[in-house]
């Protein structure tokens, strides 16, 4: 089959105060897979932006088979095939139409004003081809409000291909997805490279899945191209980490070993109002770090927010030091002090229209008042500590946080509650999105926190993490709790049973 090529020459942009691109020059053919790897905030997102139209700005060039080609709207690279589905997931789809209608949502939109009838027998059949096409089985007369993240994304990625489509480019498609939806998406892509001739481009901070399903990769950093080379046996996640960061980088999240105290948080039968989580009863102890194992779905973000009061509770108790806790949202919560860094952060976890500044002092606004008056000073001063503890890439404290890269933004999340004062810190997936680099400092701070004494559980459905940071864990599935494990005595092969609903005891 023929190749087609596509590659920038000396491609800039700059925001205020941020070089994100300096002469970029990238290059990617028809047929192949290619990973673009590199820190949080090191011009990926934004490099793909200009492939796809949406950053119009940029200077140098841009050429398709050898040719320069403007690409300063969505439409122009639409027209040369090239393809993005984005992160968010939800802000592409429209939940109230049908699988059909999504899948066939360009052509609906362009055939508007030309035709008065939809014809949604039409529809519906070109949409199940589509599908068919990538060998997905999805019913398309369904609600897309209805269906998982992973199912969201094989529509976008079918709408991408119901159209022409020469280049896709999937920004950090696999973090909210479980293992088994991984491999799912993989199979979709490999399919496409395979019968198709398509350049997949696929960005992800999980380096196991470049090795394993990458031909090659780019990584970049500081707005710039730092190598380019094809994926062999003997390529290792320490070269690229290396490459990424500018330094020699051991992977490595040990345990401060803390001293344990009494027991400060019990939740006793829990059990939320719709039974999103059921008769649930953990404790963790002053200075400790819980883990909440379980697959996506298995239940852990419905307990997190049951317990911090965005979920309302039917029964049950939750003791702090000995006394019962009145919560009954979240505002409660943080008076009890209680704090939740929760998955989904441009919904819930942060402000974007908001500075920096803002978003870390939220949290513990009281600290920074006296009468009414907020100390902007001192306010600005914890935002820079925590700013360079966790290597958050802004030109200043006064940003907003909606230009700062995803991964960053996470990083912020995290940051409003490391700066607030409190006894009880849950973690929901606070990786998620973040580079090695910056993931090492976050276990570095969580670590800190239980130090303290205070109590922490952490949520995710990352096996590893759970293994190298926690000291005791509980399983979940289907809103309950399977097991109760001390991490020096589990493995990965245990939790995994457990997660999946095993009822027997695991034998080993
Ligand atoms: N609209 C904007 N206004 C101002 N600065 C921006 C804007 N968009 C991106 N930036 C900045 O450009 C730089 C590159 O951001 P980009 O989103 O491309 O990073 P990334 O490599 O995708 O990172 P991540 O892994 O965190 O998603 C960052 O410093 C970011 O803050
Ligand atoms: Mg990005």
């Amino acid at each position: 089959m023929d190749k087609i090529t596509l590659g920038t020459r000396k491609v800039s942009i700059e925001f205020p105060g941020v070089k994100a691109l300096s002469d970029v020059d990238f290059n990617i053919e028809t047929g192949v897979i290619h990973a673009v790897m590199g820190a949080n905030g090191a011009g990926k997102s934004t490099l793909m932006k200009v492939l796809a139209g949406s950053n119009p700005d940029y200077t140098g060039e841009v050429l398709y088979n050898g040719k320069p080609v403007q690409l300063r709207h969505p439409a122009d690279a639409k027209k040369l095939g090239i393809q993005i589905v984005y992160q968010e997931v939800d802000m592409a789809l429209i939940p109230t139409l049908t699988v059909a209608e999504n899948v066939m949502f360009n052509d609906m939109v362009m055939n508007m004003g030309h035709k008065q009838f939809v014809n949604y027998g039409a529809i519906r059949r070109k949409a199940k081809e589509t599908l068919a096409r990538l060998n997905v089985n999805l019913d398309v007369r369904r609600w897309c409000g209805t269906l998982t993240l992973a199912q969201k994304q094989m529509v976008l990625i079918a709408r991408a291909v119901q159209s022409a489509c020469n280049f896709l480019i999937l920004d950090e498609p696999t973090a909210p997805l479980s293992d088994t939806e991984t491999e799912e998406l993989f199979r979709v892509v490999r399919h496409l490279r395979e019968t198709e001739n398509i350049a997949i481009i696929f960005i992800t901070h999980r380096i196991q899945e470049v090795l394993q399903i990458c031909d090659s990769y780019t990584v970049m950093r500081n707005g710039e191209i730092v190598d380019t080379t094809p994926i062999t046996p003997q390529t290792t996640s320490k070269e690229i980490v290396d490459k990424m960061l500018g330094r020699s980088f051991e992977e490595n999240f040990p345990k401060v070993a803390c001293d344990i105290g009494e027991k400060a948080l019990v939740i006793d039968q829990l059990t939320e109002r719709e039974g999103r989580v059921k008769d649930i009863s953990i404790y963790v102890r002053k200075g400790e770090i819980v883990g909440l194992a379980g697959l996506v779905g298995g239940g852990k973000t419905e307990l997190c927010k049951t317990i911090f009061g965005a979920y309302h509770k039917s029964s049950g108790r939750v003791v702090l030091n000995g006394k019962e806790l009145k919560i009954k949202n979240p505002t409660d919560a943080v008076k009890n002090r209680i704090a939740l860094v929760p998955e989904e952060r441009r919904k819930e976890g942060v402000l974007v229209a908001e500075t920096v500044t803002f978003n870390t002092a939220a949290a513990c606004l009281e600290d920074y008042c006296t009468l009414s008056f907020v100390n902007d000073r001192k306010a600005a001063r914890r935002a820079k500590e925590l700013v360079e503890s966790l290597s958050i890439k802004t030109p200043s404290v006064k940003q907003r946080v909606a230009y700062l890269s995803g991964g960053n933004q996470q990083k912020v999340a995290v940051a409003k509650w490391l700066a607030a004062d409190c006894d009880v810190y849950i973690f929901d997936e606070p990786t998620k999105g973040v580079d090695v680099g910056a993931k090492q400092e976050i276990f570095h701070l969580i670590n800190e926190i239980a130090k303290a004494g205070n109590c922490v559980i952490y949520a995710t459905c990352e096996n590893s993490e759970l293994l190298s940071i926690t000291d005791r864990m509980y399983v979940m599935f289907d809103g309950q709790i399977m097991a109760e494990l001390e991490t020096s005595k589990t493995s990965e092969d245990e939790i995994m049973h457990y997660a999946t609903g095993a009822a027997t005891k695991y034998a080993g």
